[in-house]
């Protein structure tokens, strides 16, 4: 029993905020953007419209490519660190949206790392025997948490979701590993620090701008690299291939730098390179799920291809999937 991947669906919201517009906001250059991140422009969510709706826009897709009904599902699991509420679960609100009665629904909190996680959750519920179908949802609304007056950190950052349909099935295809893996020691580097429990709201915290995303994008970038590299090669030798096997390498889009110099160390060419960082910023838990259906979509993607993908995010998390498409 494999869990495949039967549907992909993702949503971008209308607005394009572009490095012109940054240009306005803040001291820095699209040649500046462009050099250090390849970051072109980014999507941002509109008024009032929030994770779940975007979410439930992503997941509908996916449901409709997998031509499945929203009952059919028994599962739904998102990455997000930016949910409607710190609670309830914001896949709870997705649930409600779609309609899934016969569905449990939880959010994973891993940061970039948040769909990864959600896939690996969802491919042992399905590989156990509990349940047929799960909806694998990543999907964050980060320019709610970015400070607009901070160049270090507001130009890497994007809204949007993406989301798959896994069903069980006596199959070659599927999920064929995941490997996670975490390290709080490195919490500092990137985080959001208000408001929990640590940081109780207040008017002194607001000032202070602790509900806005701090980041060390020195130092994330290193450890990025190293991890991302490792823990690919790591999925890589578990199932017996090596790079040059892989079809499509899907990492999370964090920036272009990084992204090349993961491919680069992987040797991996750059048509195995899928990438889209350019369009849509950093989109967290959202990159993977976005390029995944973007690229099948494309036609990227075809029967008994083998899909690497890898992510990195706060807490420190990071992990590694390998699929037979
Ligand atoms: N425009 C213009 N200048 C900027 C700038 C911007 N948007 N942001 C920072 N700078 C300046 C800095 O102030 C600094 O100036 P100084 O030398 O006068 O102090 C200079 O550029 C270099 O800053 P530095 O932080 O060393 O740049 P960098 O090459 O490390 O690039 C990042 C910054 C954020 C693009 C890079 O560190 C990075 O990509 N990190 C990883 C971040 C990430 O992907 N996080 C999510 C992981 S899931």
């Amino acid at each position: 029993m494999r869990a495949r991947i039967i549907g992909t669906g993702s949503y971008l919201p209308e607005e394009i905020r572009t490095n012109y517009d940054l240009e306005k906001m803040v001291d820095t250059s699209h040649d500046w953007i462009v050099a250090r991140t390849g970051i072109v422009e980014r999507r941002i969510a509109a008024e009032g419209e929030c994770t779940s709706d975007m979410a439930t826009k992503a997941a509908q897709r996916a449901m409709d490519m997998a031509g499945v009904t929203a009952e059919d599902i028994d599962l739904i699991v998102m990455g997000t660190i930016t949910g409607d509420f710190p609670w309830p679960a914001t896949s709870c609100l997705v649930q409600a949206q779609l309609g899934a009665k016969n569905a449990h629904a939880y959010d994973i909190s891993a940061a970039c790392s948040g769909f990864l996680y959600a896939l690996s959750n969802a491919n042992d519920f399905i590989t156990s025997g509990r349940g047929k179908r799960a909806l694998v949802i990543g999907a964050e609304k980060f320019s709610h948490i970015v400070d607009w007056t901070d160049r270090n950190t507001c130009i890497l950052f994007g809204d949007g979701a993406g989301a798959v349909v896994l069903e069980g099935q006596e199959s070659e295809a599927g999920v064929l590993s995941t490997h996670l893996y975490s390290d709080g020691n490195y919490w500092e580097l990137l985080h959001q620090p208000g408001f929990g429990a640590r940081y109780p709201a207040s008017v002194d915290g607001i000032e202070a701008k602790l509900p806005f995303l701090r980041m060390e994008g020195n130092e994330v970038f290193k450890v990025a690299v190293r991890s991302l590299t490792k823990v690919s090669k790591e999925a890589l030798k578990t199932n017996g291939y090596t790079s040059a096997d892989v079809a499509q390498f899907i990492p999370h889009q964090a920036n272009l730098r990084i992204l090349e110099a993961t491919t680069k160390r992987l040797g991996l060419t750059d048509e195995q390179s899928f990438i889209n960082v350019h369009k849509y910023g950093n989109t967290s838990g959202a990159t993977i799920p976005i390029a995944i259906d973007e690229a099948n979509r494309q036609g990227l993607l075809k029967s008994g291809d083998l899909i690497l993908s890898a992510a990195f995010g706060g807490g420190f998390t990071w992990g590694s999937t390998l699929i037979r498409w």
